[in-house]
């Protein structure tokens, strides 16, 4: 019998990390991060100076990236950059290179060997289209725009990082347009997903709904 997969696509600052992370503790699951290895590979290219608009070589870099995951934090060669995986610059440039073909062919078998029993919850934008397209369970996760910019301002100030909600919102959007638009893989439902807009749920409420939903594809 195949490892169940459960996928959770959507925007950014939609919620998927924590449903992820809250669902896999929840069903004892493993939980893939995919956009992290958008980062990591985002902060190899900053720190090897390397060229973002060369392709191969953002692949080639993308293809032996020394990540691991461990207790929640991110290591790479070792060292844990979950904090700088999360700085703006790395996000802008990780939203960047995701739009290029061969960077992510170069992460397609990373990301399935992530698949591992009992179970796996996967979040990103195209888990449930491209990577795991057979998951039994598939979540495409929104919010209003104006409900993830106060979220991520939120987020912001409360590790004491100044923040300007309009450039938020401007920010998110356009990176949503960019996930949106581009032709590799782009940012949108699989056919079979199930919609949830979190924008008036908690996060226990997103959780016990997708929990529902498991029980009713079991
Ligand atoms: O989800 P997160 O904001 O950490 O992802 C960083 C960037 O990586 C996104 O802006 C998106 O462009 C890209 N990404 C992607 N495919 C995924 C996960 C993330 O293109 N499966």
């Amino acid at each position: 019998q195949q490892v169940p997969v459960i996928t959770v696509d959507g925007p950014t600052a939609s919620g998927k990390g924590t449903l992820s992370s809250e669902l896999a503790a929840a069903l004892g699951y493993h939980h893939l991060d995919s956009g992290a290895l958008y980062r990591a590979t985002a902060l190899a290219v900053l720190e090897a100076g390397a060229d973002a608009g060369n392709e191969a070589a953002v692949a080639a870099l993308a293809a032996r990236l020394p990540i691991r995951f461990e207790l929640q934090r991110v290591l790479l060669e070792g060292i844990d950059v979950s904090d700088r995986l999360r700085e703006e610059r790395v996000g802008l440039l990780a939203s960047q290179i995701s739009a290029l073909p061969a960077v992510r062919a170069a992460l397609v078998e990373l990301q399935l060997g992530f698949r591992r029993a009992p179970g796996l919850v996967a979040d990103g934008r195209d888990m449930g289209t491209v990577i795991f397209p057979g998951a039994a369970l598939k979540v495409f996760l929104t919010a209003s725009a104006a409900q993830r910019a106060e979220r991520r301002h939120k987020q912001l100030i409360s590790k004491g990082i100044s923040a300007n909600l309009d450039s938020l919102r401007a920010d998110l959007e356009a990176r949503d347009a960019r996930d949106m638009q581009r032709s590799a893989a782009p940012l949108r439902p699989a056919q079979d997903a199930r919609l949830l807009d979190n924008s008036a749920l908690s996060i226990e409420a997103s959780v016990e709904q997708v929990l529902a939903w498991w029980e009713d594809v079991q």
